[in-house]
């Protein structure tokens, strides 16, 4: 069978047995192509790292961008992050459909700390497509879905956009999507309202709604461009990267087998996977910060598939920082 056709076999209509499937390969950890309003989303569980891991494979991000985490309802989003009054407002009258709002993590939240690149807020959106709604309905957990497409690649807007260009097993044919481009994302602290990407909902209609302007991204709002956050998580311990041995009043991050003199703290993956480390990444990363230690040493992490985006976040949380 050519890699065509089998992509093609990939596309099936919404129908019962299929979301049926869908919540099945969910379930197993695998992503699958799920329509929504705005594009095509690449959606996996959100509360395990090892599926969210999958996706920036999938898609071969060389970095770890925080994702969207698709909920049902509103009622879903609130066990996830705290919805201030005026996020509420948003959601009411925009939900569902193609608005994001970036919100504070709670802190019981189960969603993998990788899906939100380690920062302690989750950008959230409840999408209006029946197809998404179906699923998220039939799932129960959250589904994290960055557009289907590989990084640097357009956004899919047809089932068949998605299946050329990744392999799944499963792509929910919901027809083209009647918005077409990404759904704006609004970052909302107390009554602090800011632009972070423009997209499917006019600034006009949220302005009006609010009775108020909002302020866009800058330079000091620390978004350098859509998807390219420069305030991701860093930890306030000292980072010493590709370490091959454990100095004094050092915590060793491991991968893979520790050699003869080596006690990792904790490590990323003992077998060496990738993807099991991209999971860990962030949480070890927290723990290890908070067990109060000055310097993290970590071990190499080879610079292939995952590893390429697992190192670009360890630079950017080693790098010297002015805060
Ligand atoms: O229309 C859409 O929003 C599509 C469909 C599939 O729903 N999804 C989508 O997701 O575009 P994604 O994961 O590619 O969007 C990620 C962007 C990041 O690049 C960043 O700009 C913003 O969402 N973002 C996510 N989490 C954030 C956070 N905690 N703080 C600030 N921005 C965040
Ligand atoms: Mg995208």
């Amino acid at each position: 069978m050519s890699v065509a056709t089998h992509h093609k076999a990939a596309i099936q209509p919404p129908t019962d047995a299929t979301i049926e499937r869908a919540v099945a390969l969910l379930r197993a950890g695998h992503p699958i192509g799920l329509p929504t309003e705005t594009v095509y989303g690449l959606a996996a569980d959100a509360t395990s790292g090892d599926a969210v891991a999958q996706i920036f494979a999938l898609k071969q991000r060389p970095q770890f961008n925080p994702l969207i985490v698709h909920c049902h309802d509103l009622d879903a989003a609130r066990s996830l992050v705290v919805v201030s009054s005026l996020a509420e407002k948003l959601a009411r009258e925009f939900w569902p459909g193609p608005l994001t709002l970036v919100m504070p993590r709670r802190p019981d939240c189960p969603v993998s700390l990788l899906a939100s690149a380690g920062l302690d807020t989750l950008a959230i959106r409840v999408p209006a497509h029946p197809v998404a709604r179906d699923v998220l309905e039939a799932y129960k957990n959250p589904l994290a879905a960055p557009s289907a497409n590989p990084s640097g690649r357009l956004s899919p807007t047809t089932a068949s956009a998605v299946a050329e260009a990744l392999p799944l097993s499963l792509v929910i044919d919901g027809g083209p999507c009647s918005v077409g481009l990404e759904s704006t994302i609004l970052s909302v602290e107390g009554d602090e309202v800011r632009l972070l990407r423009p997209g499917g909902i006019p600034m006009e209609d949220l302005e009006s709604s609010l009775g108020v302007k909002v302020s866009a991204f800058t330079q000091t709002s620390q978004v350098t461009a859509p998807g390219q956050l420069a305030s991701h998580y860093a930890p306030r311990a000292k980072l010493r990267l590709n370490a091959r041995d454990q100095r004094p009043g050092e915590v060793l991050l491991g991968f893979g087998e520790p050699r003869p003199g080596q006690t990792p703290y904790a490590n990323l993956s003992l077998t060496g996977d990738l993807r099991e480390a991209a999971a860990n990444l962030f949480r070890m990363l927290r723990d290890l910060d908070a067990s109060g230690t000055a310097c993290i040493a970590v071990m190499p992490v080879p610079e292939i598939g995952l590893g390429r985006a697992i190192n670009d976040r360890l630079d950017r949380a080693a790098a010297p920082r002015d805060r």
